[in-house]
């Protein structure tokens, strides 16, 4: 099958099939209620930082698509809500438009309906250097994502079956990118042992996509006829204890963008407070577009934001960086495997 048709069915899969089976985890985390906050909406500024980019708000619409027949109207339409929300955005990977000059237009376009926005480049981790730099200079891009999809990979019939060499090839871009580079999983999460390798070589920016919202294994189960694959379809770290992952590296190493079944404000500010600097968004903004298109999604950020400054409120902080002073509580499955792996979870619940 041609990338370009693979790409286009991905899209339509990943509209239609339900997040899960695992579950994310944001569900087994509370914040704690601040009764007299001290505060007006007013004072609650939602802006943020990663790798020294200024963002007007945490939420990055992040990588879903590019090089197919459907592409170059949705990156219209991304590129359109980034710049009418202040939203970061990211494009799927380049991977084709690099190496075979396919549907570059489906990328172009982004720059044209978002001259002035943060855009990130994405290519495979298995990319040269001088490929991703292309990448990023094809969208005049602000950091360059390098995703890791081992476990798309595997399920699909025509997926790579060798990933060796993967950090050292990271390294070599870390030390000849212009820009900042982050590395991204998919959907199946980020340990603190590799998050420590990464740091090693010179990654800025970890977006640890974890297991709980879009299910790349699902999508590719869902492109075959001869395997169903049920027993590797929970497969993956919940999104939620990837990101206490960065709990056990040094304090302060790494700066870490949540996603994975990111669904409302709500869920932002949980991952913000549980540690992460800004969060990404793909799967529900994909289905907003396409079921009720344009206006409805860019509503639908413009509400989430909007209910994030409220909850922000609501805990008394007044910033990004306060909501991770908040007490947080944990319950059910999510508190059990936190405990498992040895996160100080009497801390994070006793904090402020
Ligand atoms: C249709 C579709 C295509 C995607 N293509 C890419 C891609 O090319 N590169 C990439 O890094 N991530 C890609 N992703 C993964 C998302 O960026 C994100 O990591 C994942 O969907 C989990 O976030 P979510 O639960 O908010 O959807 C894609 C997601 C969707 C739904």
């Amino acid at each position: 099958m041609s990338r370009e048709k693979r790409k286009a069915e991905h899209i339509l899969l990943g509209s239609v099939l339900p997040p899960g089976p695992l579950a994310s985890g944001f569900d087994d985390v509370s914040l704690m209620h601040d009764c007299m906050p001290d505060l007006g909406l007013k004072d609650v500024s939602i802006a943020t930082a990663v790798a020294g980019l200024k963002l007007m708000n945490p939420l990055i619409i992040n990588a879903i698509t590019g090089g197919s027949y459907l592409s170059t109207d949705l990156n219209r339409q991304i590129a359109g809500l980034a710049a009418a929300s202040g939203c970061a955005m990211a494009v799927g990977s380049q991977y084709g438009a690099v190496r075979r000059d396919q549907n570059i237009e489906s990328f172009k376009v982004v720059r044209k309906f978002n001259p002035r926005g943060i855009v990130f480049a994405n290519m495979s981790a298995k990319s040269a250097p001088e490929e991703m730099r292309r990448a990023v200079e094809m969208l005049e891009a602000d950091a360059l994502q390098i995703h890791l999809n081992v476990a798309q990979e595997i399920v699909m019939p025509e997926g790579d079956r060798d990933f060796s060499g993967y950090l050292k090839n990271i390294e070599a871009v870390c030390q000849n990118s212009s820009v900042p580079v982050i590395v991204k999983e998919t959907g199946c999460g980020i340990c603190a042992k590799r998050m420590a390798q990464l740091i090693d070589v010179g990654v800025k920016l970890i977006d640890i996509g974890g297991a709980g919202g879009t299910n790349f294994l699902a999508i590719e189960a869902a492109r075959r006829s001869d395997r169903v694959f049920d027993e590797i379809l929970g497969w993956g770290i919940p999104t939620v204890i990837t990101i206490l992952e960065t709990r056990l590296l040094k304090e302060g190493a790494s700066e870490v963008i949540a996603s994975g079944g990111i669904a409302s404000g709500l869920d932002m500010a949980k991952a913000l407070a549980l540690g992460a600097s800004a969060v990404g968004m793909a799967g529900c903004i994909l289905r907003k577009i396409l079921e009720q298109g344009f206006g409805a999604a860019l509503e639908e950020i413009k509400s989430e934001l909007e209910l994030l400054r409220n909850i922000m409120l609501l805990t008394g902080a007044s910033r990004v960086s306060e909501l991770k002073k908040v007490p947080l509580l944990f319950k059910g499955e999510t508190y059990q495997q936190l405990a498992c792996r040895g996160h100080d979870l009497r801390t994070l619940a006793q904090r402020r």
